[in-house]
C-alpha cells in the first residue's frame, strides 16, 4: 500500500463517508459515490471516455497540486490524474520535462519495469500508484493505468503550442527490433503489429500490450503506430517497443524553437474536438 496514496484516497473516503453511510469496506478501490469526486476532466476528454466505451462510469479526477509554472518561469508541463472505478484505483503524475525518475507501484511487475523504460527513456518523470482487482486478473489495472496516463499526457501538454507533434524512434534490444511513429494530433488511433511468441512476460499477459497503447492512445489523442521489424523473444519485444515509444514521445513532446510557441497544425488545434 502506498502511503502518500492511501491519504489522498482517505480524504475522499472520508468525504464519501460523509455523504453515505454505505460501507466502503476499507478498500482503497471501493466504490466511491459520484458527489464525493469532483469531475474535473474537460468536456473534450471526458466525450472521448465515454466514446472509449468503458465498462462503467469512472470518476477521473485531475489534481491540481502541482504548481502551474516552472522554477524557470515557463508553465509546468506536469498533471496528476486519479481514476476510479469499482475496480481500480489509479494516480498517475507526468511530467514532461523531468529526469527520468520514475516511481512505479502498479501490482503488475512487469509493468512496473515498462514505465522505468517510458520514464528513463523519455526523460519524463513518472509516478504511478495503482490498486486494482488483480486477484481477477491485470486487465481493469493495467487498461485503466494506461487510460489515466493518457489523461494526465493530454493535460500536461495543454494546447500542444510549440512541440514538434510527431516522434518516430527505432530501438533495437538485442534480436528485437521495434519502429514507432506517433502524432500528437488529438486523433486517437493505434495501429499495432506485434507478434509476441509467448502468452505471458513473467505474470503479465502479452496480449495487455496492445490493449495498454491503445487505451493510452485514446485518452491522450495520439496517433500510434508500432510496427516490429524483428524479434523473437517476447520480453526483448515489449521492452523495445516501450523504449521506442519513450523517445518518440519525448522528441513529439519536446519544443521545436522555430515553431516559436505556435501551434503545429495547418487547421491550428491539436487537442481532441
Ligand atoms: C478506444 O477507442 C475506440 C474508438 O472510440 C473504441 O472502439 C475502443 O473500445 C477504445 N479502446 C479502449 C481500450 O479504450
Amino acid at each position: 500500500m502506498v502511503v502518500a496514496f492511501a491519504a489522498t484516497l482517505s480524504l475522499q473516503l472520508q468525504a464519501s463517508a460523509q455523504a453515505s453511510s454505505a460501507s466502503t469496506s476499507g478498500r482503497p478501490w471501493a466504490p466511491l459515490r459520484p458527489a464525493a469526486v469532483r469531475q474535473q476532466v474537460s468536456p473534450a476528454s471526458g466525450r472521448r471516455q465515454r466514446a472509449a466505451g468503458r465498462r462503467m462510469s469512472a470518476a477521473v479526477q485531475a489534481v491540481a497540486a502541482e504548481p502551474a509554472v516552472a522554477a524557470n518561469g515557463a508553465t509546468a508541463r506536469v498533471a496528476t490524474v486519479q481514476r476510479q472505478t469499482k475496480e481500480t484505483s489509479v494516480k498517475v503524475t507526468i511530467n514532461l520535462d523531468g529526469t527520468g525518475k520514475c516511481h512505479s507501484k502498479t501490482q503488475i511487475p512487469f509493468l512496473d519495469h515498462m514505465m522505468d523504460q517510458l520514464a528513463s527513456h523519455g526523460l519524463f518523470d513518472v509516478t504511478v500508484e495503482a490498486e486494482g482487482d488483480t486477484w481477477i486478473d491485470d486487465h481493469h489495472t493495467n487498461e485503466d493505468i494506461a487510460l489515466a496516463l493518457g489523461t494526465a499526457l493530454s493535460q500536461a501538454l495543454g494546447d500542444r503550442k510549440g512541440i514538434h507533434r510527431f516522434g518516430d524512434f527505432t530501438a533495437p534490444l538485442d534480436e528485437a527490433l521495434i519502429h514507432v511513429v506517433l502524432d500528437l494530433s488529438g486523433r486517437p488511433h493505434l495501429s499495432c503489429g506485434l507478434e509476441l511468441p509467448t502468452e505471458r512476460i513473467g505474470s503479465y499477459e502479452t496480449q495487455l500490450v496492445e490493449h495498454f497503447f491503445q487505451s493510452l492512445a485514446n485518452t491522450s489523442g495520439m496517433t500510434l503506430h508500432i510496427r516490429q521489424l524483428a524479434g523473437k523473444n517476447s520480453h526483448h519485444i515489449v521492452e523495445a517497443t516501450f523504449k521506442a515509444f519513450a523517445r518518440a514521445l519525448r522528441h513529439a513532446c519536446e519544443t521545436d524553437p522555430r515553431r516559436a510557441g505556435t501551434i503545429a497544425s495547418s487547421k491550428g488545434v491539436l487537442t481532441q474536438q
